[in-house]
């Protein structure tokens, strides 16, 4: 197909940064074995993923099901040219991806009061507080840190969340020395439009866009629309997570991540280069779903189990 120019913008290649085994993870009902969840990271690299989030060192107690974090974050075994991650809330946190070989953390805040006291028992200054030392000294022990900020789009608790709001907690996280800032839309609320105007406040404030990740939930159907308007303003790297899983235990209401299959099929049809074997990624997920015992929501999934179903072919 000849290019047009309605997407001139969009960058010839982009980052996928895969939140599967850690935001997909966290809120399933059925904890998945600690063996499995190794074989899926090392399956999801297998699959030419780069960037993966494995894990969170937070409180058990909070999210049951990463209470294998040291187990997991341990087994994995570095690999040339990939990175991994983990969420980290405090010191604590820090110390546990520290103790496990982590060399990349993310640290996790909302752009709303409620949802930051709901989420890690902090006010938004709290938050602040605690990360600008976690952030301090992450980077002093030699770690890259990334910076979520979720609710970007609307918060459960609050509705509308103030863009001046969503800029200031930006600026501060930039200013501690993230790498990138992934904005959430946490609760999967966001719409095109509404994406056009976050992201032009960003550019005004002065935030450099090679510096955001965007991180859409697929809740009402709207993450590729608004994925797609984010690469007309040359975003680089795209959150998602294998099959469509997950949610915030703390964000009622909020279901899945967008699928990884979902963007990487798109973004091929759109020549963007992603470095996924799309084969490979959706034999993964579509295992996922068996262990799981449940219909992941990933769109690509779903065509791709009908038609092996149709031809009478295995599904993984
Ligand atoms: P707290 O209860 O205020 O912590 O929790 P505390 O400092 O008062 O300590 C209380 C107890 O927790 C103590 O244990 C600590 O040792 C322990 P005790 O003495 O009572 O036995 N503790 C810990 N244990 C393990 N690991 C730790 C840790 N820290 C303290 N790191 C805390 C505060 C932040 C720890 C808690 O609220 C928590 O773990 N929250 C995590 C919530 C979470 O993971 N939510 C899901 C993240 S998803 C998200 O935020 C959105 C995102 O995906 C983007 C998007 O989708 O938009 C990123
Ligand atoms: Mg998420």
């Amino acid at each position: 197909m000849p290019p047009g120019d309605l997407f001139v913008a969009a960058p010839s290649a982009v980052s996928i940064y895969e939140v599967g085994p850690r935001d997909g993870l966290q809120n399933e009902k059925q904890i998945l074995p600690t063996d499995r969840k190794v074989e899926l990271v090392e399956g999801l690299i297998d699959a030419g993923l780069r960037r993966v989030e494995i894990t969170s060192f937070v409180n058990p107690r909070w999210i049951p099901a990463m209470a294998d974090h040291m187990e997991v974050a341990s087994r994995i075994k570095p690999r040339e040219g990939v990175r991994l991650s983990a969420l980290v809330p405090n010191m604590r946190g820090l110390d546990g991806a520290t103790r496990a070989g982590m060399q990349e953390v993310a640290v996790f805040m909302a752009a709303s009061q409620t949802h930051n006291h709901k989420n890690i028992n902090k006010s938004t200054e709290e938050a602040l507080r605690t990360y600008r030392g976690v952030v301090g000294e992450a980077l002093s022990r030699g770690m890259k840190v990334r910076g979520y900020i979720s609710c970007v789009y609307g918060c459960p608790y609050e509705g509308a969340v103030p863009l001046d709001d969503v800029l200031m907690v930006c600026h501060e996280l930039l200013d501690m020395g993230v790498y990138e800032l992934s904005l959430g839309d946490t609760i999967g609320v966001g719409t095109p439009r509404q994406i056009e105007y976050v992201f032009r406040g960003l550019m005004r404030s002065g935030i450099s866009l090679p510096q955001v990740a965007v991180h859409f939930h697929d809740t009402r159907g709207t993450a590729l629309a608004n994925i797609t308007v984010a690469l007309q303003f040359g975003i680089g790297t795209i959150d998602s997570a294998v099959g469509g899983l997950g949610g915030c235990p703390y964000a009622p209401g909020a279901s899945g991540n967008v699928a990884t299959e979902d963007v990487v099929y798109m973004l091929q049809g759109m020549g963007v280069e992603t470095g996924v074997d799309l084969d490979r990624l959706v034999a993964i997920s579509a295992r996922l779903g068996g262990q799981l015992a449940r219909e992941l929501p990933s769109k690509y999934l779903k065509a791709h189990l009908g038609h092996c179903a149709r031809l009478g072919q295995p599904v993984y």
